[in-house]
């Protein structure tokens, strides 16, 4: 198991809008005892996975953001540092030579159709959309799972990054891209290496280490989990808020690299919780109760009590999927911003109490915490008589600790 001062040095191997903060999840978990069954359902970088495992346990998580699954897999898995940064020079050294045979036409990704390519070339130059293809061919051909993972890790965080990355966008790790550059002002070739190495020495688990704990990272929607009834002792996880995060919009940067399409990007990202795009949901006696406790619907139109109306939809689901997932005498920490939606203060916290309480669950405990700056991904709110009592509420997140 690692000591506690170890966890100040929690590092993550790639960034992550809203990532939860780790002191959460370390504080929130047993120190002693019997190791646990701990699940993340909507794990994100895996945050909750990490600490999980760091302190023994056995960590579950699921995901339905393949990017997401990828992070969470690199961050938990055993790494055998000096054996992938080998295989990556190896695989840079087959890159480059690739890349000086790849024509203007062969450079994009080979499933990549037309709207996909369409994309890549508003956001990659030139040289780099060949050298990034050469990379991405490399790295796919790699045998070894574990050892790809690791490098389409680092792939990813020559993409997704705040200033400079390989593409000509600022911004992509806040998910809010936009076009800056002509060139772009990192080049693949240059900095693969660097990038592998950050991700193997942020890895905390080393291969052949004494760490007894265990990590299993799958596709899963939090509303349907593949996971046994009565099986976890405890869950830790951030949900979405409503209308917060397009966390797509910013992974689709590197997911085109890995094969995705750009039109599956799309309908993953319609359906996932906490999205602007409006489906179908249903209007019943207990959402209708929830949302009334959650903002004023008198003051909010149709559009935007469509999404409230969704957003409870969906976590009435994942809260009933908890309900059956965990343990009688189980445990659910659920972190979690409130919104604004048009000036009017939109209360998340309060849906998931209220849902709670329709599957038994009761709330054991209900903080807030200021949410540290450079974590900080909400919009702020947009009317101007929104005030600073508001204002103030949105730098705070909520965490509600829940017991059968
Ligand atoms: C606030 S983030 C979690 C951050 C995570 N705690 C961390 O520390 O990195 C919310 C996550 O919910 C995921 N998500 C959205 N809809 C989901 C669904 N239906 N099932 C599972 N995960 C979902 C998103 O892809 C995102 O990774």
């Amino acid at each position: 198991m690692i000591s506690a001062t170890q966890k100040a040095h929690i590092r993550p191997v790639h960034p992550f809008p809203a990532r939860m903060a780790p002191s959460i999840v370390w504080d929130a978990l047993p120190k002693q005892g019997d190791s646990l069954t701990v699940l993340d359902p909507m794990s994100g970088s895996g945050t909750t996975l990490v600490c999980a495992r760091m302190r023994g346990h056995r960590a579950f998580g699921c995901d339905t953001d393949p990017l997401a699954l990828l992070i969470a897999r690199a961050w938990c898995a055993d790494v055998d540092p000096e054996g992938v940064k080998s295989r990556a020079e190896l695989v840079l050294e087959w890159a480059m030579k690739l890349g000086n045979r790849l024509t203007r036409e062969k450079s994009y990704p080979t499933k990549a159709d037309d709207e996909t390519r369409q994309f890549i070339d508003f956001w990659f130059d030139s040289e780099n959309r060949r050298d990034l293809t050469a990379l991405a061919t490399c790295i796919s051909r790699v045998r070894s799972e574990s050892e790809r993972i690791f490098l389409w890790c680092a792939f990813s965080r020559m993409v997704i990054t705040k200033t400079a990355g390989v593409s000509l966008a600022m911004d992509v790790s806040h998910s809010r891209p936009h076009r800056t550059y002509t060139v772009a002002p990192v080049k693949p070739f240059n900095a693969f290496l660097k990038a592998v190495t950050t991700v193997v020495n942020n890895c905390p688990f080393k291969m052949n280490s004494s760490v007894a704990s265990s990590a299993s990272i799958q596709y899963g929607d939090a509303r349907s989990l593949p996971i046994e009834a009565a099986s976890v002792d405890m869950i830790v996880t951030s949900p979405p808020y409503l209308n917060a995060i397009d966390y797509l919009r910013g992974h689709k940067f590197s997911l085109v690299w890995m094969g995705h399409r750009i039109s599956e990007i799309r309908a993953l990202r319609s359906d996932n919780i906490g999205s602007e795009v409006s489906k179908k949901s249903f209007l019943n006696s207990a959402i209708q109760k929830t949302m009334e406790a959650m903002a004023d619907l008198d003051t909010l139109d149709n559009q935007h009590l469509g999404m409230i109306r969704r957003y409870v939809w969906d976590m009435n689901k994942v809260m009933k999927e908890c309900a059956r997932v965990l343990k009688r005498s189980g445990r659910a920490i659920f972190v979690v911003g409130d919104s604004a939606i048009r000036g009017v203060f939109v209360k998340n916290s309060e849906a998931l109490i209220h849902l709670a309480k329709i599957y038994d669950l009761s709330l054991a405990s209900r903080s807030t915490r200021t949410i540290e700056t450079r974590r900080r991904y909400l919009p702020p709110p947009e009317s101007d008589n929104s005030g600073q009592k508001m204002n103030g509420r949105m730098k705070e997140e909520v965490i509600l600790e829940f017991h059968y």
